[in-house]
């Protein structure tokens, strides 16, 4: 039997993908290797968004190249926004490289396994979802579930757009029944996947659909305890999405809401579509109607331009929301995108750290001071395992998708009540209701 192993790199969407790539492998007769060493074909599934994701994958890819000098029989194949948004050279610089293909041409690998092609082939037209090949999920209780594919907005900082191509969404009632067999299957939560996922079904013939619709078709299933979803757009964050958290039990307390930049000029010439103050008008409607909910964010520092008054203004939407939690970027430019024609304006690298480390310092005190309501309470917590530090206790999350380490007996999979004891910024600590176990 002929192995295969993959790596992936990248978001959220491709470890979906990844798990659809080998679910088809699987149905190929193929079995999965646990180490790329003993694997008669080696996968990758490449990111490109940050200049740093492809160094690290091309380090990877070399060491492929070493297995394959041992062993020339074996096959190496490259998936994802990497291999598109190079699909140009990937064979020229790569020669090594047996078959690439985009996120959109998943399936066509394959086709190219079961040919008796020998030649190097490259796939990157959009021909379908991932989410229709069979999958193979990581965790029992949870899965991916990709709504949309691709991304119709052009911030000129990002490499999706042309990586993933123009949205399409999948059909809502193709959704709900996939759903509603994860839920048959034992899944307890479900994350809707999507590169600009509240934009969903706009443009689904005949009938348009809502993203707030999908919300509450889902929350309908039986079985399915946790909604979430990533990555919404804040131009797209309307009432109806944000009452979808107040008013159905299964949408999980928690919205990421990648804010990028704090100065309006900069968001504009980043084509956000919004502004400073919509963005915080965002942030008021979504604690009018969901006051513990919690908000994570995106944000990019040194864009092309930006000067240090504009950088206050990051701070400043920083200090004034309290995020609990920010994944923060150092702007990278990106092949074929507008901004990495701003070479004039880029901002020199000494600069683009020292606001790093400020931006950092602010993200990090406010998530802590965040975190301290949680503090004395009891919170149900889905557990995922064993904790990570101290293989004695374990590990779950909070609606508010807050890690919790915790003292107790529960097994993965279950949704128990924990103490809360102590918060940072990363994580909390507590111990399992004994109450809860009574009850
Ligand atoms: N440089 C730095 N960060 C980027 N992101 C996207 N493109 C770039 C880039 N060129 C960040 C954004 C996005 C997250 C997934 O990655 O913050 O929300
Ligand atoms: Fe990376 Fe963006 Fe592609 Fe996800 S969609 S793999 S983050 S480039």
């Amino acid at each position: 039997m002929k192995r295969f192993h993959v790596t992936t790199f990248g978001c959220q969407m491709n470890e979906h993908d990844s798990e659809r790539m080998k679910g088809m492998l699987e149905s190929l007769g193929y079995a999965e290797a646990s180490v790329r060493e003993e694997a008669d074909l080696i996968l990758f599934n490449t990111c490109s968004i940050r200049e740093k994701a492809d160094e690290r994958f091309v380090s990877h890819l070399y060491d492929a190249r070493a297995l394959k000098r041992r062993d020339p029989e074996r096959v190496i194949g490259v998936g994802g926004c990497w291999a598109q948004s190079v699909k140009d050279q990937v064979f020229r610089d790569y020669p090594f490289v047996d078959v690439a293909f985009g996120p959109g041409q998943v399936h066509k690998l394959a086709e190219f396994l079961t040919s008796d092609s020998l030649t190097a082939q490259g796939f990157f037209e959009f021909e379908g979802f991932t989410g229709h090949l069979p999958g193979k999920r990581a965790r029992d209780v949870h899965a991916w579930v990709q709504i949309s594919a691709g991304c119709n907005m052009k911030c000129s900082y990002c490499i999706v757009p042309s990586t993933r191509g123009r949205e399409v969404s999948r059909p809502f009632e193709e959704l709900v029944d996939e759903v509603r067999q994860l839920a048959a299957e034992g899944v307890r939560e479900v994350t809707l996947l999507g590169q600009n996922v509240n934009s969903y079904g706009t443009r689904l013939r005949p009938e348009p659909r809502k993203f707030s619709e999908l919300l509450r078709a889902v929350d309908a299933i039986d079985g399915i305890d946790r909604i979430r979803y990533t990555s919404p757009h804040p131009a797209h964050m309307t009432e109806d999405v944000i009452l979808a958290h107040a008013e159905l039990d299964s949408v999980c307390q928690h919205i990421h809401l990648p804010l990028q930049a704090g100065s309006s000029r900069v968001l504009k010439r980043m084509r956000r579509t919004y502004g400073r103050e919509r963005f915080l008008d965002r942030v008021a409607l979504i604690r009018e109607h969901v006051p513990d909910c919690a908000i994570t964010t995106d944000i990019i520092v040194g864009f092309p331009g930006e000067t240090e008054a504009d950088f206050v203004e990051t701070l400043e939407v920083v200090e004034e929301v309290g995020f609990d939690g920010a994944f923060t970027f150092i702007y990278s430019p990106r092949r074929d995108t507008e901004a990495a024609e701003f070479v004039d304006e880029f901002v020199p690298h000494e600069e683009q750290v020292e606001r790093m480390e400020r931006l950092v310092e602010a993200v990090q005190r406010r998530a802590r001071e965040r975190a301290q309501r949680f503090v004395g309470r009891t919170l149900d917590v889905l557990v995922e395992g064993p904790s990570r530090y101290d293989p004695a206790q374990l590990r779950g999350r909070t609606t508010h998708n807050k890690v919790v380490n915790f003292d107790g007996l529960a097994a993965p999979g279950e949704i128990v009540a924990v103490e809360i004891a102590t918060a940072t910024s990363q994580s909390l600590t507590g111990s399992e209701s004994l109450l809860s176990r009574v009850a």
